[in-house]
């Protein structure tokens, strides 16, 4: 392994800058080639640092053109400049101006951090550290100031010019026939990270909203011209967050305009640069031909995020990057709350925690781990992970649940009062509800310094002469790299006890442990808590609205779990007990190594009933009927996982409850919604659930049945339909499957968002040559290796979301994704970095598959020239 590593980055190493700057003035002179740029600075020293104290101004790849201090240029002697850094050796003592001119290359900029084009549009992306790519410049969140841009272009190229804040001025350069110019002006203080500006040939669509205090604000939508009529959706959601904003948060928009512009080529989903937010295009464009239900949901939590981060992020940004949950897990909180109340709650609720399981769970218990607070990084990219943000909710979700709403509120007003205007950190948040509360929060805090999900187990005894059950609870985390051991944490855990008619009882005292409403409070490793008046044996229902991250564990039988699936008021454990009842069973038929087919019926019975079940909403019933994924199942196992036994195994629950159901489930696939098409919940929770059946019946070994999937794909009227079918023909390996395949590509070959989901079904197929597959793929004419939402849709979902064929016994999904990675990594370190995480849980394989990833891991430390972004992945996979 190399030993020139990158530096650490700690914590407890904070300190603020030696000088602050006020305001910048920027004039951006673009060309695809080479663009100049001169930033006008105007500096202090803070009081704290001695006069003289050395300038250090943070760069990426940049060359210097011009220097001047208070407007004489500088002597070479005092200065020293790299592509990474620029040092002005003695400032003057008192206040300063310093301009600085830089060129860079937007053409030849891959890795779109920085100034980059995509499909002929200037754009930049300045988070975490993308700004000193642009110029010198103090490159951190603590650093706040007001921003003046000027940019000058080509009218011709690039009609539209955008900036952060509000449009000041425009017109065309004097001596320049062909070039025009705008400026820009931000009155709110801001950190380098939140710069941004756009220019290019684009569509708009406009709109208008009116603030409640009554400020007009212009809303604008960017766009490929031709795309003008994906965006109503994408606008639609906008104009609820803003009323949502002011209504929940009581938070307002602070700018006479809200500027947001889809590019095609962006590393992540968007990103919320101050008024003019800037968008990977697909959560954005949508119609109903192109985009999923899923797909809108995504764009209305998308658009609603980016957006909430004016408040959460914006106008009280993050001391440090270490803070990165406070704007992130703060905002996706806030997010999903939007989305619960623009939808199903409780489907909003079980979506959201598979999610969480799915993503967040996995990286929490290998060598990925980290607090949602992190100690240390090297590289920050890849600290935007599932734990910074799901996690991150999830503590603030609790934090709500242990306060209740009414003082949750209280504490998010006092932080909005108290830290407008600021760079801050998790104390001060948290203190913001110590304080509305008057609760001490010390012990809470402890979910921002630990890694690792804890697991909570539960034994019950029930004493019918006495009226009494107790509980013994504890709770523990797994040992994880660099985290030998683990304090106890404060778990709220919402609870119901279910008597014989399925209806909570009431205890009449609740002894040994702390309880807020229908909530106790874990807080110690071990806890034994006792109900009186508890005449009956009650079936348990714990960690209700999964009100706590933990894995929770509870000594009962299968009739107990069934119980509480048929019975339990809250939807969220209704669904969860489904879940583990199949969890349960398929785990015990993967230990024996068979399972005898009676022991399925008890599950093929509940699936019965929820079929049947006419008083169920749709969606919520889609959900409960999907069985738990290979991925969850492999992780519910946590060792020697073999993939392809997994799914042997999930795919003959699955054809045994096609078969054991086979009218009522042809009855729920008919009920499919007809006329015109609607992207709101109620229409999509009924195409959710007739394609749910119809994923029964593409197993269920009928010929009808497989003409059916075959007449749903030709017949569909929506993407959601008709990307349903396609899957199932293509997974199940149907005889319409390359047909299917065919016609799609065909029909969406305008449409690069549509083109990413053929691509995506190919990857995910479990069919024995899905590799081979892909690879020619990575060939095609319509694969495109700059385009990050290509490949992520072929190569990233190949490793990610083929769980057998990317772990094939003979390693060559592992060696394809190593290679992929390589190749990608000197062109864009973000998007092979991203990829490299799919070996995170290489040491839960069985040991054939784990010493062939340890040994592709190997190869990858070996390998000369590899991104900070890649090193850190794989060495911190293989510690
Ligand atoms: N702040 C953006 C969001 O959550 C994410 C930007 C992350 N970009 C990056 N290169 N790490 O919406
Ligand atoms: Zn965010």
């Amino acid at each position: 392994m190399r030993t020139d590593t990158a530096p650490v980055i700690r914590l407890e190493d904070y300190s603020p800058a030696r000088y602050t700057i006020e305001t910048v003035a920027l004039d951006i002179q673009l060309s695809p080639r080479a663009t100049q740029i001169t930033s006008r600075l105007a500096l202090r020293r803070r009081d704290e640092t001695a006069p003289g104290t050395p300038l250090v101004l943070e760069g990426g790849d940049l060359e210097l053109v011009g220097l001047a201090l208070d407007g004489a240029s500088v002597h070479r002697d005092d200065f020293t400049v790299t592509p990474e850094q620029l040092v002005l050796l003695a400032p003057p003592e008192g206040p300063f101006e310093l301009e600085i001119v830089t060129k860079v290359d937007p053409d030849a900029n891959t890795r779109l951090e920085g100034l980059y084009r995509s499909s002929g549009t200037y754009c930049t992306q300045c988070e975490a550290e993308g700004f000193r790519r642009i110029t010198y410049f103090l490159d951190r969140p603590d650093v706040l100031a007001v921003y003046t841009t000027r940019i000058e272009a080509k009218r011709s190229e690039c009609p539209i010019l955008l900036g952060n804040g509000n449009p000041v001025e425009s017109g065309p350069v004097s001596d320049k026939p062909d070039r025009h110019f705008a400026i820009w002006h931000d009155p709110h203080p801001k950190p380098s990270y939140l710069f941004a500006m756009v220019a290019g040939d684009l569509a708009c669509v406009t709109d208008r909203f009116q603030t409640r205090s009554g400020r007009a604000v212009d809303l604008g939508i960017y766009v490929e011209h031709g795309k003008e009529s994906l965006c109503d959706w994408a606008m639609d959601s906008l104009k609820r967050s803003m009323r949502w904003d002011e209504e929940v948060f009581g938070c307002e928009y602070d700018l006479d305009v809200f500027n947001i512009v889809a590019v095609s080529d962006f590393n992540m989903g968007a990103m919320e640069n101050k008024g003019l937010n800037i968008f990977n295009d697909k959560y954005v464009l949508a119609d109903q031909d192109t985009a999923t239900d899923q797909d809108y949901a995504n764009i209305e939590a998308v658009i609603a995020h980016e957006y909430f981060h004016n408040w959460t992020g914006n106008r009280i940004t993050c001391r440090d990057w270490f803070q990165l949950c406070l704007k992130e897990g703060l905002t996706v909180f806030r997010d999903q709350e939007f989305s619960s109340d623009m939808r199903s709650r409780p489907v909003k609720r079980i979506a959201d925690v598979r999610l969480l399981k799915a993503h967040q769970f996995p990286e929490d218990a290998g060598p990925l781990a980290h607090p949602v607070r992190p100690r240390k990084y090297t590289e920050i990219n890849n600290f935007y992970t599932a734990t910074v943000y799901e996690k991150g909710a999830e503590v603030v979700h609790m934090l709500k649940t242990l306060l209740g709403a009414e003082t949750f509120r209280q504490g998010m007003d006092l932080y909005f009062r108290r830290h407008d205007g600021e760079a801050t950190t998790i104390e001060a948040f948290l203190a913001c509800f110590a304080e509305s509360s008057g609760q001490d929060l010390g012990a809470f805090a402890i979910w921002y310094e630990q890694a690792g999900t804890p697991l909570v187990t539960v034994a019950s005894r029930h004493d019918a002469a006495a009226g009494t059950l107790t509980l013994e609870l504890t709770q523990d985390i797994a040992p994880l790299p660099g985290q030998p051991s683990s304090a106890p944490a404060v778990i709220p855990l919402r609870f119901g006890l279910l008597g014989p008619n399925g209806a909570d009882m009431t205890p009449t005292s609740i002894e040994g442990m702390s309880v807020r409403g229908d909530c106790l409070v874990l807080e110690h490793r071990k806890q034994t808590v006792t109900f009186s008046g508890i005449p009956h044996r009650p079936v348990l229902s714990l960690l209700r609205d999964f009100s706590a991250p933990v894995r929770l564990e509870v000594e009962e039988d299968e009739s107990d779990i069934a119980f509480r699936a048929g019975h339990d008021r809250d939807p969220f454990n209704r669904w969860q007990a489904s879940q583990t009842l199949v969890t349960r069973h398929l785990l015990r038929a993967l230990q024996g190594g068979t399972s005898a087919p009676e022991d399925s019926t008890l599950i093929s019975q509940v699936f019965g009933q929820l079929l049947a079940d006419q008083s169920l909403d749709p969606a919520f019933k889609a959900l409960a009927l999907q069985l738990p994924g290979e991925a969850d199942l492999a992780r519910e196992k946590g060792k020697d996982v073999a993939p392809e036994q997994i799914h042997d195994l999930r795919q003959g629950l699955r054809r045994r409850i096609a078969r054991d159901h086979l009218t009522l489930l042809r009855e729920i696939e008919a009920l499919r919604p007809q006329g015109s098409f609607d992207p709101g919940a109620d229409q999509a929770g009924a195409r959710a659930l007739a394609n749910q059946a119809l994923t029964f019946l593409a197993v269920s070994g009928e010929a009808d049945d497989a003409d059916l999937v075959a007449r749903r794909y030709e017949t569909a009227t929506n993407m959601t339909d008709r990307l349903a079918a396609l899957t199932l023909l293509v997974h199940e390996g149907m005889p319409a499957a390359e047909a299917a395949l065919e016609d799609f590509r065909a029909r969406h070959a305008t449409s690069a968002l549509a083109l990413d989901k053929w691509f995506m079904v190919q990857a995910t197929s479990p069919a024995g040559d899905a590799l081979e597959r892909v690879e020619a793929l990575t060939r095609h004419a319509l694969f495109d290796e700059g385009n990050p939402n290509r490949v992520r849709a072929l190569v990233h979902a190949f490793a990610t979301g083929n769980p057998v064929q990317f772990a094939r016994k003979d390693g060559a999904g592992f060696a394809f994704a190593a290679a992929q990675a390589l190749k990608l990594d000197a062109r864009n370190p973000q998007v092979a970095s991203r990829l490299l995480t799919c070996f995170r849980s290489w040491r839960a394989y069985d040991t054939v598959r784990s010493d062939l990833a340890e040994k592709t891991l190997r190869s990858l430390a070996e390998a000369e020239n590899l991104s900070r972004d890649c090193r850190d992945i794989v060495e911190r996979c293989l510690q």
